[in-house]
């Protein structure tokens, strides 16, 4: 089977159906003094330069804080772009040398007006010829006091043929880049450095990766800070239809290269159509992660949720749980006998994100796996038994252009579960019905659900006026399955 996808990837690859991409989930040394820092790290990513150009890579990504770690204070890390510096010239060389794109991230300082001097959380992009073709600033900075934010969207064309968006961290959470990035038509692609910490049980780093690329058709690079001590890590290489080929998660503190052929696609593929159900993502090797010490947080305050237990002995469940004016049916088809000594419940929630330093309106609705009979023990990591042999979710929410839906998955390993299938089919009555479904028996879940976020807090006010009248449609469906 392996040697099946070697052979379809090298065949992609070899009529220029595919482009070689590597990450680098990065583990940032430290030295004694910034420069020193700065310099050690330079020096580990010439090594992984030199190993994936081996293997014809065409460009690599490294995560948000590699070369700096992750210092509070800018000062004595920053560069000037506008000064020839030691790091943009080493870097720009071995973008050179080795004739690849090479994509890190920065902290810039910048001297603006003639006097004062700003500091930004910056991605850049050094081309084969090595000039910088390519700079973002985050947008979404993320207890980075010192730093300004930044106000672009930025995208940029490679000698391959592939047009990529960049942002980074935070931003995947916020409509502002992620979604108004793909307002270019001409992006496919998404380049994302990041230093994400995981958060149980809605904001794992691979579930809110791969969530991202399934829900908008892109390819999604994503390099991840390794430092799993502090709930740090998970990288991979997402393909537009769901599949990933190469995720990595790990709790030792090391490197890791991933390299995967990526299919070039003429324009993103959002999944419309929710009436054929197709397999979606390939086996993934079954080398258990190492996560004993991986920290996984947890943000979670039950009492703000709407929950409904299931009843695990009965072989089909079929509900719809609401929290506000947001619905979601479930339907489960549990594996007999199961073990009612163990704890699923079905959640529901509508309003400000509890977890956004900011006020952020969010929808989520899922299948949590509960460590008891309490709703505050649920989304935490515990072994289960319990197999599910068939799970679907599916919400009818108002058409707009404000409020996004990914899916949310993830096993007790912290991976996303692969085999599902996920559609948002808009029909003419500016109703939208999202669905996400999985198409093999699973275990071990932890987290099955669907999360949404709005662009901003009155828009979903709007939103939801809009929604009434789907509401009462509902609520008349419901009246029905409920007799
Ligand atoms: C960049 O170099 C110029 C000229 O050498 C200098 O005046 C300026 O202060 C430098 N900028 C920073 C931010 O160090
Ligand atoms: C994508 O399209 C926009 C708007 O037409 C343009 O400004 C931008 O340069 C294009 N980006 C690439 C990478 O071609
Ligand atoms: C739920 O499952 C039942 C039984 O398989 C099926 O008849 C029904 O259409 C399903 N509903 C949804 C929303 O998937
Ligand atoms: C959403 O955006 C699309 C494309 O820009 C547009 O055709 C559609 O009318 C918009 N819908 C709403 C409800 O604003
Ligand atoms: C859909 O929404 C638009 C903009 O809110 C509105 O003008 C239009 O009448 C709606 N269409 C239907 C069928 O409800």
């Amino acid at each position: 089977m392996r040697y099946l996808f070697v052979a379809i990837g090298a065949l992609l690859f070899h009529y220029g159906l595919a482009y070689k991409a590597a990450v680098i989930e990065y583990y940032s040394e430290s030295r004694d003094t910034p420069s020193d820092t700065i310099l050690k790290n330079l020096q580990n990513y010439r090594t992984h330069i030199e190993k994936v150009r081996d293997q014809g890579v065409e460009i690599i990504v490294f995560p948000e804080y590699g070369l700096t770690t992750l210092v509070q204070d800018p000062e004595e890390y920053a560069i000037d772009l506008a000064n020839d510096t030691k790091i943009k010239t080493e870097l720009s060389d071995m973008a050179q040398e080795h004739a690849l794109y090479i994509v890190v991230n920065v902290l810039e300082k910048s001297k603006e007006d003639g006097s004062t001097t700003k500091y930004y959380n910056t991605n850049l992009v050094f081309n084969r010829n090595g000039d910088i073709i390519a700079k973002y600033r985050k947008i979404n900075l993320n207890n980075e006091p010192k730093l300004t934010p930044g106000t672009e969207l930025v995208t940029f064309a490679t000698n391959f043929g592939v047009n990529f968006g960049l942002f980074t961290g935070a931003d995947i959470l916020h409509h502002n880049p992620s979604r108004s990035i793909l307002e270019f038509d001409n992006v496919t692609d998404i380049i994302y450095p990041t230093a994400w910490v995981s958060t149980l049980p809605f904001y794992s780093s691979l579930t809110v990766q791969r969530g991202y690329a399934q829900a908008n058709g892109v390819n999604l690079l994503a390099a991840n800070y390794a430092k799993a001590k502090d709930g740090r890590g998970g990288s991979g290489i997402y393909l537009y239809n769901g599949k990933y080929p190469e995720i990595y998660i790990d709790s030792s503190p090391s490197s890791k290269p991933i390299v995967q052929d990526v299919t070039k696609i003429d324009r993103r593929q959002k999944p419309t159509t929710c009436s054929s159900i197709s397999p979606q993502g390939l086996p993934i090797p079954d080398d258990k992660p190492k996560l004993a010490d991986f920290k996984t947080l947890k943000k979670f305050d039950a009492s703000d949720y709407t929950f409904k237990d299931v009843d695990l002995s009965k072989e089909q469940v079929s509900t719809t749980v609401c929290h506000r004016q947001f619905c979601c049916n479930f339907n489960l088809t549990i594996a007999q006998p199961a073990n009612t000594a163990e704890f699923f419940k079905l959640m529901v929630y509508s309003g400000k994100s509890t977890l956004a330093d900011e006020e952020q309106n969010i929808r989520v609705c899922s299948l949590l796996a509960c460590k008891d009979n309490s709703k505050d023990s649920c989304g935490e990591r515990a072994s289960s038994t319990t197999k599910f042999i068939r799970i679907s979710i599916g919400s009818q929410v108002e058409s707009d252009n404000t409020t996004f839906y990914v899916p949310l998955t993830l096993n007790n390993d912290l991976r996303p579960i692969k085999e599902t299938s996920y559609c948002e089919q808009s029909d003419s009555n500016n109703a939208t019905y999202i669905q996400l479904n999985t198409y093999r028996t699973q275990s071990e879940v932890l987290v099955f659900g669907i999360y949404g976020t709005s662009a901003g807090s009155s828009d979903v006010n709007a939103a939801i006026r809009h929604s009434t009248f789907i509401l009462l449609l509902w609520l008349v469906i419901a009246k029905f399955i409920v007799l």
